[in-house]
């Protein structure tokens, strides 16, 4: 142990307790922005994780099993303790297809309840996998649903009461991929091979191999590592053989935000985000992706090179003092992509991906939510209460103020929803398609145009809540409860079990 040890941990605890206040985070005071750089060796081919396998019944229902366990990982620091899904670290990809049957038995092998949640996925309240609905140690629950939304890049996590931060950080998550038909059914989809999940993920390893476990201190945002993984791979490349590859962007981290980039700051299409593909694909060379939030991006390469997905401080001007103590100041290189030699003739991007059809913003019901001290609208959630009801068929138009010091985003369940405006001014392209995550920096207010369509339960709630884990767990969420007109909410008085 080092001898300066004591004063770094005096001050780290003088500096947290001051600092904690104004949204610093302990030990992060110690140390300058993170920046990996050029100082990532890019040695391991990318990890892909496997396609879940599924049967189908007699009923054609397509069944899936999730065994959620805990695990041994080596991602080159020796020897860390994870859990995953049928497997040590994240889980297989699922992947769906439009109007079909789906059960999904999730058994908990992990020392502690759990839930998963798929989020993104336009399903009924019961199997939506929030808080109320714990599955116990040993435990199996089951969530059965009918695929009824467009081609997406969506995601499963644990969402436990109050325990989401820890479970996700030790690797519980997987992606969703539902297939549709149309135009888009032109771009790369060859999975594995030139369609690609991209999870990404910040960690702080310990000496010792193990996952760094967050300072109670430090860290008002949550979890900020300094290593990414990339579907678990730490210093990733892909080998690319055609000449588009799409990247299915998720940020499955805990808390931190990317400004995701090319090394060579090459263009790009952004063809999908959380909800489905754009109307048509938009030419940038940077998309920010907070937590929980998913990009498809489209990228054209050339025989024999190289070039690395990188992120970029998420604020580029330096953003605040207190923004740098939160990753905003902090860069990565994230994924090297090396192009064969000769590679495939891609078929081109369409110019049109598919249709989107706006939600009418006439009559819509009015209903605001501030974020600040880790509350909303001044409430920390509570299980017993509902704080929307909503129903069925009608439009509503929610105004999101991100009222505090630090970033917050905005995530719902159970449905999409379009985005308004952002400070009052109409969308940028990236927030153009359909949504179910907003990034708000400090200050942003943003409207959103919601609509929960097919599914009514008075008994069982949606969530909605900022998807920094931490904050989510700290109670930085509410419930809505969808009705049909004329319905009484009773939750929790459930009067049939799936
Ligand atoms: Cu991805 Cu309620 O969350
Ligand atoms: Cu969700
Ligand atoms: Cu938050």
């Amino acid at each position: 142990m080092n001898a300066l040890r004591p004063l770094r941990v005096l001050l780290a605890v003088v500096l947290g307790l001051v600092a904690g206040g104004l949204g610093y985070g302990g030990w992060l005071v110690l140390r300058p922005p993170v920046d990996t750089v050029g100082r990532v060796g890019f040695e391991h081919p990318l990890r892909v994780p496997p396609l879940a396998e599924s049967t189908v019944d007699g009923g054609g229902v397509r069944r899936f099993a999730l065994d959620a366990r805990p695990g041994v990982s080596d991602f080159g620091h020796g020897r860390t303790a994870t859990w995953g899904y049928n497997g040590a670290y994240l889980g297989p990809t699922l992947r769906l297809k439009q109007g079909e049957k789906v059960r999904v038995d999730v058994h908990n092998g992990l020392p502690e309840a759990t839930t998963v949640h798929w989020h993104g996925m336009h399903l009924p309240a019961a199997a939506d996998g929030g808080p109320a609905h714990p599955i116990r140690t040993g435990g199996t629950g089951t969530a059965a649903w009918t695929v009824n939304q467009p081609a997406a890049t969506l995601w499963y996590h644990p969402h436990p009461d109050g325990r989401a931060e820890e479970q996700v950080y030790k690797g519980l998550a997987g992606m969703v991929i539902v297939d549709g038909s149309g135009p888009a059914a032109d771009l790369p989809s060859r999975y594995g091979v030139d369609d690609l999940p991209v999870i990404v993920q910040d960690k702080g390893f310990e000496d010792d191999g193990n996952f760094r476990v967050p300072n109670p201190l430090g860290g008002t945002l949550g979890i900020l590592g300094d290593t990414l993984l990339v579907n678990g791979t730490e210093g990733p490349f892909l080998d690319v053989t055609s000449s588009l590859v799409r990247l299915r962007l998720l940020n499955a981290s805990t808390a931190r935000s990317y400004l995701f980039a090319f090394s060579d700051g090459r263009s790009f299409d952004l063809v999908g985000t959380d909800g489905g593909l754009l109307a048509a694909p938009y030419r940038t060379d940077r998309i920010e992706v907070s937590t929980g939030e998913r990009a498809e991006i489209v990228v054209a390469m050339k025989p024999g090179e190289r070039v690395v997905l990188r992120s970029l401080p998420p604020d580029p001007d330096g953003g605040t003092v207190v923004r740098q103590f939160q990753g905003g100041g902090d860069r990565f290189d994230v994924l090297q992509l090396r192009a064969a030699a000769a590679l495939s003739q891609s078929r081109p991007v369409p110019p049109h991906l598919a249709d989107v059809a706006r939600l009418d913003p006439a009559g819509a019901i009015p209903r605001t939510f501030e974020l600040a001290n880790r509350a909303i609208n001044g409430q920390k959630m509570a299980m017993d209460r509902v704080d929307v009801v909503a129903t069925r068929d009608v439009t509503e138009r929610w105004t999101i103020h991100n009222d505090d010091f630090m970033q917050h985003n905005f995530h719902l369940h159970g449905t999409r929803f379009q985005v308004a405006a952002l400070n009052g001014r109409a969308p940028p392209p990236p927030l153009s398609g359909w949504k179910d995550t907003v990034n708000l920096r400090p200050g942003d207010r943003i409207e959103l145009l919601v609509r929960f369509t097919d599914y009514a339960d008075p008994t069982t709630a949606y969530m909605y809540h900022c998807h920094l884990f931490k904050h989510e767990d700290n109670g930085m969420m509410g419930q809505v409860v969808v009705i049909d007109p004329g319905q009484q909410v009773s939750l929790g008085h459930h009067h049939h079990h799936p």
